[in-house]
């Protein structure tokens, strides 16, 4: 058995219709990693990318959200349209860009300097 080279991970949260933030799964999350594990298969790519389901990645203004790991790549306004051009983009090792969340939207805090977890 091997181990996957990359995680497509896809916010499939849901909220209340009424509530403010709005979820993923309501603007389509079900169907992008639907046929993010079709094109995977179809590529080949299957036990070397795996597209998981997940809970909120707390971007939820870009909805849908997808995170690339290990590249820490973050898709936002994810939809099944852009699928191909994302995998084919992983396969050659390059990004979508026009799909890429600026880092400085994201609302993780800046990494601690190397050492200084504990
Ligand atoms: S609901 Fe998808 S990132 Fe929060």
């Amino acid at each position: 058995m091997g181990r996957f080279e990359h995680h497509l991970f896809v916010c499939e949260n849901v909220r209340p219709a009424e509530s403010p933030r709005g979820c993923c799964a309501a603007k389509g999350a079900g169907a992008v990693r639907a046929k993010l594990k079709e094109r995977l298969e179809a590529r080949g790519l299957k036990g070397l990318v795996r597209a998981n389901g997940a809970g909120c990645l707390d971007q939820c203004a870009f909805g849908v959200v997808v995170v690339v790991y290990p590249e820490q790549v973050w898709y936002g306004g994810v939809t099944p349209a852009d699928v191909d051009e994302i995998v084919d983009a992983l396969a050659a090792g390059k990004v979508v860009e026009r799909l890429r969340i600026p880092d400085a939207k994201l609302t993780g805090r800046a990494p601690l300097p190397p050492g200084a977890c504990s």
